[in-house]
């Protein structure tokens, strides 16, 4: 007679299920193998538990048998008497068992974070590179609909509605080029190996950055004044110093109410402490304090910003690209702002080597509110 033979798919089903979700999702790799890590301290701990008590109930028991035959010899050599024998053991056990906890602690802590969760760094670099090859991909094809787009426009037949909508096409299309350019620059900013370092004029790049924003601060009704002192030379990557500016610049003027006499200032010189300073201030909607410690991550866009309608389109990506090159330039950045009185902004960098002797900046006192300082 032929016995059935249960069949094994569900099972290999299951079994299957249950690896791919192992292999292709980061949380369930990290959950297993901290839960193995785990089971792993457990049977360590329970090992160097059991070690310590069998050596007190072994070390006990010898100095019972030595006191007692001491107390039947009559000779009584054993030092001090049998209760304070079994507090010394006492004592030696506590201390072996807390420093191998201890130990095991710090090894196991070491072993989740080197192994455990790597599936989770693995992600991030994943997501960086892959927010890096879109950007990439759809910079081509958005140039070519500008260039097109452009082209038409040279039609003299358009009808001014076509015309208008083609107009704000081309606006709309700049601004998704700069979150593009701004995704790429923070994709590359992340592999910084090509950038190359030399000594440039902080100023000089200002005043090109100052040069490009005059039109756009004019158009918002905001009057933007560079006080610059030549001959500021930072050991930097001059383009990656431009897009500092360039950030700090343009939320300045962004984020300060258009027609209301606003005001930005760039400043580069020598600070007190002989470091090439920057400092871009406004006289705008200022950041929240809660928002403070959040707006130089990427994608962040304070509350304030949002529900005005202020930067819309804007990508929350320009201070995570500042705090990037500056880390690079082992620079500082501190913040200060008010909210509805104004941001300072300040970085600071090493002034390069043989750089001449510029005059000091006055210090600014501000009566402005909350600090943040980031250090390379
Ligand atoms: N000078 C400023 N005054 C007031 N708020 C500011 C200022 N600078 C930055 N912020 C706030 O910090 C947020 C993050 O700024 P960030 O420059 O990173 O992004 P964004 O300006 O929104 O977008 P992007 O610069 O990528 O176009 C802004 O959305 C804004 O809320
Ligand atoms: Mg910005």
């Amino acid at each position: 007679m032929k016995l059935p033979i249960p069949s094994l798919k569900p099972s290999a089903a299951w079994v299957t299920d249950l690896t791919d979700k192992y292999r292709f999702n980061p949380g369930v790799q990290t959950t297993v193998q901290i839960i193995f890590l785990q089971v792993g301290l457990t049977l360590l701990s329970v090992l160097v538990f059991g070690w310590a008590i069998k050596y007190a109930q072994e070390d006990t028991i010898g100095y019972i048998t030595q006191h007692v035959q001491d107390l039947v010899n009559g000779t009584a050599t054993t030092s001090g008497t049998l209760p304070q024998s079994i507090a010394a053991v006492r004592n030696r056990t506590y201390t072996y068992v807390f420093a191998g906890m201890v130990a095991l602690n710090i090894l196991f802590g070491y072993l989740i974070a080197r192994f455990a969760l790597r599936p989770g760094r693995q992600t991030i670099r994943f997501q960086k590179r892959f927010i890096g090859n879109v950007a990439h991909e759809i910079r081509t094809p958005l140039a070519i609909i500008k260039t097109s787009t452009e082209v038409a426009l040279f039609d003299p037949h358009l009808s001014k509605e076509i015309r208008d909508t083609m107009e704000g096409t081309i606006v709309e299309l700049d601004r998704i080029s700069e979150t593009i350019n701004n995704l790429l620059s923070f994709d590359s900013l992340l592999r910084p190996k090509t950038m190359a370092f030399e000594p440039v004029d902080l100023a000089h790049i200002a005043q090109t950055v100052c040069d490009r924003h005059q039109e756009f601060a004019a158009s918002r009704g905001i009057k933007l004044a560079c006080e610059l002192t030549e001959g500021s030379f930072v050991l930097g990557n001059a383009t990656a110093l431009d897009q500092v500016i360039t950030n700090l610049t343009k939320n300045a003027i962004n984020y300060t109410p258009s027609n209301k006499n606003g005001q930005a200032t760039v400043t580069v010189g020598r600070a007190q402490d002989g470091r090439v300073a920057l400092s871009v201030i406004d006289t705008g909607i200022g950041i929240e304090q809660k928002d403070l410690y959040h707006i130089f991550e990427p994608f962040y866009r304070a509350d304030t910003s949002r529900a005005r309608g202020i930067g819309t389109g804007s990508s929350g990506l320009g201070l995570a690209i500042v705090n990037e090159i500056i880390r690079l330039h082992h620079g500082t950045i501190t913040l200060r702002s008010a909210v509805g009185h104004g941001t300072t902004i300040k970085v600071s960098f090493p002034p390069a080597k043989d750089s001449p002797q510029l005059p000091l900046l006055a210090p600014s006192g501000s009566p402005l509110e909350a600090t943040l300082d980031f250090s390379a």
